[in-house]
This record gives C-alpha cells, structure tokens and sequence, in this order.
C-alpha cells in the first residue's frame, strides 16, 4: 500500500521504515528540511541499533521516500500515519497543537478516501476531536476514517519490537478501516487486539502508567531492602517467578527518565483530574520517581559531606542503555545538583557524548572512556547501566583517588567490589566497604 508518516521522531522513523521493509511504499514527512535532506541520504537523525542499515537498504529498493512537502507526500496515500510529538504542557498535560496541525493538512491535502492512523500518544477523546477536524476542514469531497493504533516500542529495541511486538492495538469506529489496518500489518505477525477508539487511547496510557507503577514499586522495596539488610535483586526475582506479577520491570534503580513514563504518567493524572477523579496511585508513583534520583546524591554526601571542589566521575548519560537519547535522564537532574555544589563533573557516555554535549555544554567535562572518566576522580557515579560499563576492567577504579562507586544500576556483583576492595554502594542490595 502506499503508506504516508507524518513525523519523524522515534515512532514515525521507525514505523516508516519498518512498514517499507514489510513491503508498502512509504513517504515519510517532516517539517525540518535539514532532517529530511539527511534521511534522503540515509543518514538516520537518531540512534536506534539497525535502524540505518534498515533506512538504506529501502531507500535503495525504491519503497522508503522522505519529504517536507505535505501536499506530495499525502499525494498518493491510501493511509496517513500521524507521529509527531505530544510534548508536555507546564500543567503536565499532553500539547496537542502539533497533532492538531496535522489534521488540518491532511484535511487541505487528502484527494482520495483514506484512513488516518494516529501512532502519537493523545488523551482519550483526541481521536474523535481529530476526526471532526479533518471532517470541518476537508477540501475535497472524500471519506477520511480516523483509526488510534499506539505504539509500544522500546528506544533501543525499536526495531526489533515492531518485529517481535507483544500486540498491535487497534481502536476503531469502521471494522473497514480496522481491516486496512490489520492487514497492513500483517507482514509483522504480530497478535492484533481491536477495540473501539477510546479504550485503544486508554490502552497506551494504562500500560506506561503500569510499568511506570511497577519501577516505582520495586523503587520503594529497595529503599526499605537497604534499611533491613535485604538484597532487591533477589526479592525481585523471587517475586518474578510468580507469573502473575512476571519478572520485567523490576529493576531497582535511580528511577525512570526518557520521553515516555514521565510525561504519560502525568498526562494520565490530568487525563483522570479532567473527569474528577483523583488518579491517587499514580501521583504516588511519580513521587515516588522523583524521590529516588535524589537518593543517589544522599548517598554521595553522606561519605562525602563537602563535595566543593571535588572530582566525580558520572558514567552513563542516556536515560537508559542503547539509545542516545537524554530526555527526562537522571543524569540531567543528577549532573546539576553537582555542578551546584561546585563539583568538577567528568562524564562518559558510550553514545550520547554529542547530545550531552548541546544539553550540558561546557559546565561538565568529558572524557573519551570508562578509564578516562574515573581516573584520579574521588568517587564514580554510575547512571546508565551500558554494556561497556558492566563489563568494564574492575581494575580500572584503581586509578580513582579513592575507590568509591555508588551504582544507581546496580551493575556489578557485591563479591566482585568485596574482591577487589571497592567501597560499594548500590540500590537495594547491602553496602561493600
Ligand atoms: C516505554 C515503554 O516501555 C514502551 O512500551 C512505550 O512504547 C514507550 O515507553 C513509549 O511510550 O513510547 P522507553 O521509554 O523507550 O519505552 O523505555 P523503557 O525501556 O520502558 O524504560 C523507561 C525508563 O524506565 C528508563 O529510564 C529505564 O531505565 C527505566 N526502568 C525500566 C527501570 O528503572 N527499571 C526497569 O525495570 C525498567
């Protein structure tokens, strides 16, 4: 099919692609000519593991095209995917004027029948509200049929999830246009769940707001595991194996950041205040959230009370491992309380080095590896648990003035600092000292 996507963030980079690989011709659309001129060449603007091979490989096979231009790239759409960004407003609520744009230029543009697929993440009730625009608006007597199909993919897998996705969730009012979705998809082989427009709206909210709920959970055990002498890792594997509560997304740690469990879980709130319901749980969790990246810096002063002038190493940039992106990242909140204390901040990050270096500038400095981050440093922070670091030579702390780690991922075993005579403190697990 011929297959438009508007926005080209994560979501519609990756559902443009993804779709072309399955065979459709995709047009993907932006309003950031320099963007497009980039991905013309097959230059991916974000870092996501095989997502350029992916972009190449269908750009040369004539299927994956990319433009400015609204009006060409709706041209020849038998479906238009909306993913551009649902920012978050300063009352927590979710910005709809990039949405709501878009439905106007399809309603300017759209020459033929076509079904309108909305992939961003809007509050319940913004699909029918975008139907009436485009319906207000259209120029040409045509039949747009407005669809809700949420994206759960993960930055750092999100090519791999749009293969090996749990479910494709598809809200409509024509079983029609459910169809042309269901069948679009079907390459993918991923289960599809169809329901009416608002629950598959509602479906995206609840399900980050779970997970979200689930790290927040575990967050709290570990506080009070640390109290009592218990080990986290170990009450969540336990708790793991019963599989009604199943054993992912319980990994104590300094909290969750990125573009998603942040702004979802107080859009949520707001979603549910709209309505007069008082969503108590959820204010808890994001409580909850923003208590646990403070922790790690609790833990810092308490051994080093005066940390003017002191040199920490922070590895790990990106709000989680495999992916460049630094939105809502501890390491954000973490790297200014230091600085304001007149710390000397050295930072590594195995891939995010060159986003930190347009959020941070020059108020930390940065360092080309592990090595060169901890080197003759008074403690090491960690932030994200990447690979590299997990792995890293233990012997490399070393060269630290003094060895002391305080893991916010809980990256290494407490017998391998007990082996090497690292001072160690983690999230939820005993002290080594
Ligand atoms: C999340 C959801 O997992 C996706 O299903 C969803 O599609 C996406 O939001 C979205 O709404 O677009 P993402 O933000 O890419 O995906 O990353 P996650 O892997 O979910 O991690 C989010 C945060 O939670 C990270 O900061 C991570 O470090 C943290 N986390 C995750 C924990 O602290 N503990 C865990 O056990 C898992």
């Amino acid at each position: 099919m011929n297959v438009a996507v508007v926005g080209t963030g994560y979501v519609g980079l990756v559902t443009g692609v993804s779709l072309s690989d399955i065979g459709h011709t995709v047009t993907c659309i932006d309003i950031d000519n320099e963007k497009i001129l980039k991905m013309q060449q097959g230059i991916s603007p974000i870092y996501e593991p095989g997502l350029s091979g992916m972009m190449i490989k269908n750009i040369n096979e004539g299927r994956l095209y990319f433009t400015s231009d609204h009006k060409q790239g709706f041209e020849s759409a038998e479906v238009i995917y909306i993913a551009v960004g649902t920012p978050e407003r300063e009352d927590g609520s979710a910005n709809l004027s990039f949405v709501e744009q878009v439905a106007k230029d399809i309603a300017s543009h759209a020459i033929r029948d076509t079904v309108v697929v909305t992939k961003s993440t809007v509050p319940v009730g913004t699909n029918d509200k975008i139907q009436s625009i485009i319906d207000k608006n259209l120029m040409y007597p045509v039949n747009i049929e407005v669809i809700s199909n949420p994206e759960f993919l993960k930055e750092g897998s999100a090519i791999y999830d749009s293969f090996n996705g749990d479910r494709i969730v598809i809200g409509s009012n024509s079983e029609e246009a459910a169809s042309t979705i269901e069948e679009i998809n079907k390459p993918f082989g991923v289960p599809v769940f169809k329901t009416d427009i608002k629950s598959a709206e509602m479906i995206k909210y609840a399900s980050n707001a779970f997970l979200a709920t689930k790290i927040s959970f575990i967050n709290e055990i570990s506080n009070i595991c640390e109290r009592l002498g218990a080990n986290v890792e170990d009450v969540a594997n336990g708790m793991g194996l019963d599989k009604r509560i199943g054993d992912k997304f319980l990994n104590a740690g300094i909290g969750y950041g990125g573009s998603c469990f942040p702004k979802d879980t107080k859009a949520l709130i707001q979603i549910a205040g709209n309505v007069e319901y008082d969503f108590e749980l959820l204010k808890g969790v994001v409580r909850v959230n923003q208590k646990q990246q403070g922790l790690l810096l609790e833990k810092l002063s308490e051994r080093i009370p005066d940390l003017k002038g002191k040199r920490i190493a922070v590895l790990g940039l990106a709000f989680k491992p495999n992916t460049d992106d630094m939105r809502e990242a501890a390491s954000l909140v973490v790297t200014e309380e230091l600085i304001n204390v007149g710390v000397e901040v050295v930072a590594y990050d195995p891939i995010a080095m060159d986003n930190a270096r347009r959020i941070l500038n020059d108020k930390v400095q940065y360092a080309d590896s592990v090595e060169e981050a901890v080197s003759g440093s008074d403690a090491t922070l960690i932030l994200t648990e990447w690979d590299e670091v997990r792995n890293v030579n233990i012997g490399v702390f070393k060269s630290m003035n003094y060895p002391l780690i305080i893991d916010g991922r809980n990256c290494f075993a407490l017998e391998q600092m007990k082996d090497n005579n690292i001072e160690y403190h983690s999230v939820g697990r005993p002290s080594v000292s």
